[in-house]
């Protein structure tokens, strides 16, 4: 086939026979590893690498192995790598590797040309202690991915979309902390009444919801997160002065304690190269590979309409030239429309013990191109430790029969490194990012001021109000009788006539097909995602339950995943 029998690599004798030793990348792929055969070299073409991959396996099969080989082979082509270290073991990929009784018998057995060395990395840390701080804006994040950040029910989720929205409307500065979204939602809380009547249901008792899962995200350490200077993403885009890829690697096991956020934040990432990124078709060779370890929480409990935008974003990202690697114990945790779009697959070996898992097996076997040489379901439990099922592109986008597979070593080290040869490492980091946040005071200050403006406006209608009842004060009878009937026109009519002025608009934009099709009150007919969320919803106080509900779809102003568009 031609996919196997493809160049060896460069520096090896061109169509060489299996005996000859091959080593971690070719011409125009990166090497997986050796059919258990020996006769034939299994790869990731390049060209097709866009086309998105997984790796799956039971703990302890080899994952992580096979994800750092990978990792290396495309930074070695030139094609920059992000990834997470989940449990630290991958920061190795940093240095040199050195020789282990399980590498040189697996050398041995493959014919694998080892060739020990470092990869170029950039270490990054959300919580900036063993890598440069990434950080991002309260409004890049958007509406939709900070709701799952926190895990707001439907009616908390319409009232953070409408915050959003009276902050451009009201012309306020650009959300940058959480500190500065907080001034936001007193205000909101402050001018529920008035807001209510122009942008829907807006009830105090979401507003303080959100209020506390804000403190939550807070203590997760989403402060360290959302400050300035944001992380640009070019700079996950580095090469080396000789062309090889920077592997970006952001420090994960802290950042595991909140799964949420995790994964939150790796698709928000993503979503950020898509924004960025131009459109590029099918290029020679992948722009940036993204591997998306853990992957099951990006997925496990996530709102329907949340899984059709990951799905979007997946197949969407593929033309600006990322490969997107989902990297996971159960092929099972990918949803289906996600799974299919995943074209280069490895899958190390499986238990199945439980009904579950021999589920998971069935389906795992279905996914690949049968080969008569042996039974893939069979095979998928009996796999040893690095070894694989490995079926991936062949020049003509089909995917390859599956070949039982066993995975080449890494030329870095396999392992954690030390403190001090992180420190060297960062140190000689091609990017720079301060330790300490910008200072945020002058956006603070002026939300504070309308958040005040606010409260003030409501105690001055309070004190009103109080002195209409007991008929003294400035608004007593002796008012005039149009200022009255002007209150109780302003009170009464103007809530009606902005209700028809609103489903007037939403008709017209429904029949342009628009996209945004703003917020809506309940008597636009519910729908939305409402009962992909009912798990959540079931979770709040029965007086949160609001008529406001979340976007039906994002404006155009925003980007694919809610967040401010890059300008
Ligand atoms: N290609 C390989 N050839 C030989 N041995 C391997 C190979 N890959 C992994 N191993 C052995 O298996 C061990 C575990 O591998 P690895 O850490 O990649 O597993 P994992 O699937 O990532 O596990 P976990 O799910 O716990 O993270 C390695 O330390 C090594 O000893
Ligand atoms: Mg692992």
């Amino acid at each position: 086939m031609a996919k196997r029998k493809a160049a060896a690599p460069k520096e090896d004798a061109a169509g060489a026979n299996p005996n000859e030793p091959f080593g971690a990348i070719s011409d125009g792929r990166v090497n997986i590893g050796k059919s258990i055969d020996l006769k034939e070299v299994e790869s990731i073409l390049l060209r097709l690498a866009n086309r998105h991959g997984l790796v799956t396996g039971a703990t302890g099969t080899g994952k992580t192995v096979t994800l750092q080989g990978l990792a290396e082979g495309f930074s070695q082509q030139g094609v920059p790598v992000f990834c997470a270290d989940v449990k630290g073991d991958l920061s190795g990929v940093a240095e040199e590797g050195e020789m282990k009784p399980w590498i040189e018998a697996r050398d041995k057995a493959i014919n694998f040309k080892q060739d020990f060395r470092a990869s170029p990395v950039i270490f990054w840390d959300l919580f900036g202690e063993q890598g440069l701080p990434i950080r991002t804006t309260i409004d890049s994040m958007g509406p939709l991915l900070l709701s799952r950040l926190m895990d707001l029910s439907d009616a908390q989720e319409g009232v953070l979309n409408i915050a959003f929205k009276i902050a451009d409307d009201e012309k306020l500065p650009k959300l940058v902390t959480l500190e500065n979204l907080r001034t936001l939602l007193e205000g909101l809380a402050a001018r529920a009444e008035t807001l209510t009547t122009k942008y829907g249901n807006i009830t105090k008792a979401s507003v303080g919801s959100i209020q506390r899962s804000l403190l939550v995200l807070q203590k997760q350490g989403g402060d360290h997160f959302f400050g300035e200077p944001a992380l640009k993403v070019d700079d996950l885009r580095k090469l080396t002065r000789d062309e090889r890829g920077y592997i970006s690697v952001l420090a994960a096991d802290k950042l595991m304690e909140s799964p949420r956020l995790y994964a939150t934040f790796l698709l928000f990432l993503l979503s950020e190269l898509f924004e960025t990124l131009a459109e590029v078709g099918d290029p020679d060779k992948p722009k940036l590979v993204f591997f998306f370890d853990e992957a099951h929480l990006l997925f496990r409990d996530a709102p329907k309409a949340l899984l059709e935008k990951v799905e979007q974003v997946v197949r969407l990202i593929r033309s600006k030239g990322v490969g997107v690697y989902f990297v996971t114990q159960n092929p099972l945790d990918i949803p289906d429309t996600v799974s299919r779009q995943l074209g280069n697959r490895i899958q190390h070996a499986l238990r199945a013990f439980s009904p579950l898992e021999q589920k998971a097996v069935k389906a795992a076997a279905t996914t690949f191109r049968a080969n008569p040489a042996f039974d893939t379901e069979k095979a998928i439990m009996e796999l040893g430790i690095g070894e694989a099922l490995v079926s991936t592109l062949d020049e003509k986008g089909q995917p390859s029969m599956v070949q039982r597979t066993l995975v080449r070593p890494p030329n870095a080290r396999v392992g954690p490194i030390t403190e001090s040869e992180r420190d060297k490492v960062r140190a000689a980091s091609p990017v720079n990012y301060p330790q300490k946040a910008d200072d945020n005071e002058k956006v603070q200050a002026r939300l504070q001021q309308w958040a005040d403006g606010a409260a003030d406006a409501k105690a001055a209608d309070d004190d009103e109000k109080a002195a209409t009842k007991t008929g003294s004060g400035r608004s007593s009878r002796s008012d005039s009788f149009s200022t009255t009937v002007g209150k109780t026109f302003v009170r009464t009519a103007m809530p009606i006539i902005m209700r028809l002025l609103e489903s007037m608009l939403k008709s017209l934009l429904k029949r342009g097909g628009g996209g945004f099709t703003g917020f809506g009150v309940a008597d636009t007919g519910g729908g939305g995602n409402s009962a992909s969320k009912g798990k959540s919803k079931q979770n709040q106080p029965h007086n949160e339950e609001s008529e406001c509900v979340p976007f039906r779809s994002i404006p155009e102003e925003r980007g694919i995943l809610g967040g401010r568009k890059r300008d």
